[in-house]
């Protein structure tokens, strides 16, 4: 193994929310339960604000604060740029990440319109880097399995598929007018934010793309409290309002290379549903279905066994012999949220050291925003079916 193989991978973040945290503790942790090829340093957490990246630095276990990315991304002591900034930002920082010769893992979406997704993919087609995107649950071990199961063809030809993500988080209609309702930060609403996330893992389960698509987008609530952000906090602000520029509800349908149709539902209506991805794959041979809520479980039905036994099985994905499962626990000892993005780190760190290209890539983020667009484009025209 040459120097440049064995030497430690200096990380720079560049954003401190949500994904923030998520992404700090996997930086963190992925290194000590799994045996990485290379070591991990997480060297520069960057933000806007100087004070509040600071204690986030502090908090999660970074070296350095810094509040210019740009400066950041070109530093010769930075590795790999980690983007968890929300979708306007995502185009310039990693293509300048990549320019710089640094490898790039970017949150979903790839970027808030196919024109700036497609430079993103052709810049990391062009750079001897590597780019990976963060649909993170792709690295939900019920979901790997799921996905070799039907590779294995336990159920046969997929010929129908229901996908679902359903949030409540807006039914509140005070809930403040936050950045992922504004287009011009979040490109899209319930659609782009979290039916992305629906159709990746639709198209990852049944290594199918959708080629089609027909639906319709609304926005329930029209007007919302401006948000003020003070430090760490976001909040409503006064008595001013805005308007919701992004959808709330997305429902469209699709058709899938094989033939096969799939209906997917993405909303933040979904009273008393706070995260429910849920995903069933009905084939020949059998069907498979799972619920985010319950995520270490798969439910497995096999027509091939005698009618009288049949029914859907439930089955733990916590034995050991998945690849993601041999740094954790004992078979039975649940796995949460968070181990997804450990999952995501080891394979992005194994990726680098074999030189190895990781997905989800660039390019399969900048289909699913074409899947995306394809939905807005049907909607405003009567549900039209659009091919991709
Ligand atoms: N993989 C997943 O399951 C998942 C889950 C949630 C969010 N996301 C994605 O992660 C990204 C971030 O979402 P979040 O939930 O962490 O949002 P958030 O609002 O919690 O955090 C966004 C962060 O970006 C910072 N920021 C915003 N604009 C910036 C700029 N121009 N330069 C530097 N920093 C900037 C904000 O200060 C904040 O620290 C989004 O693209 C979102 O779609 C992915």
């Amino acid at each position: 193994m040459g120097e440049q193989a064995r030497a430690t991978l200096r990380v720079a973040m560049i954003g401190y929310g949500f994904m923030g945290a998520a992404h700090s503790q996997a930086w963190r942790t992925a290194p000590r339960v799994f045996d990485l090829p290379r070591a991990v340093e997480m060297s520069v957490i960057v933000g806007r604000n100087e004070d509040a990246v600071q204690a986030a630095a502090s908090k999660w276990g970074w070296r350095e604060a810094a509040t210019d990315w740009r400066e950041v991304v070109a530093r010769d002591d930075i590795d790999v740029v980690d983007i968890v900034t929300p979708g306007h930002s995502h185009d310039e920082i990693a293509i300048a990440a990549l320019e710089a010769g640094k490898h790039v893992l970017c949150e979903k979406p790839l970027a808030n319109t196919v024109e700036d997704a497609d430079r993103m993919a052709a810049a990391a087609r062009g750079s001897g880097a590597i780019a990976m995107l963060g649909f993170t649950y792709r690295r939900v071990p019920a979901l790997t399995r799921a996905r070799d199961l039907i590779a294995q063809g336990r159920i046969g030809a997929v010929q129908q598929v229901r996908a679902a993500y359903r949030q409540d988080w807006l039914v509140d209609p005070e809930a403040p007018l936050s950045w992922r309702l504004q287009k011009d930060q979040a490109g899209a609403g319930a659609l782009g934010d979290i039916g992305g996330h629906a159709v990746d893992l639709v198209q990852f389960l049944t290594d199918q793309q959708v080629t089609t698509v027909s639906g319709v987008v609304d926005t329930i609530v029209k007007r919302r409290p401006v948000e003020t952000e003070r430090i760490g906090i976001a909040g409503r602000g006064g008595d001013e309002y805005g308007d919701v520029t992004v959808d709330d509800v997305a429902i469209f349908t699709g058709r899938l290379e094989g033939g096969a149709l799939a209906a997917f539902e993405a909303t933040r209506f979904a009273t008393g549903r706070k995260n429910e991805l849920t995903v069933e794959i009905s084939g020949e041979k059998g069907a498979i279905a799972f619920n985010l809520e319950n995520m270490n479980e798969l439910h497995v039905y096999d027509r091939t066994t005698p009618d009288t036994d049949q029914g859907f099985t439930r089955i733990i994905v916590t034995e050991p012999g998945h690849p993601y499962l041999e740094g954790w626990w004992p078979t039975g000892h649940m796995l949460g949220y968070e181990h997804a993005f450990s999952h995501q780190v080891k394979d992005l760190v194994e990726a680098i050291a074999a030189g190895t290209v990781p997905t989800p890539t660039f390019d399969e983020g900048a289909q699913v925003q074409r899947v995306l667009a394809a939905v807005e484009e049907s909607s405003a025209a009567d549900a039209r079916w659009i091919t991709i």
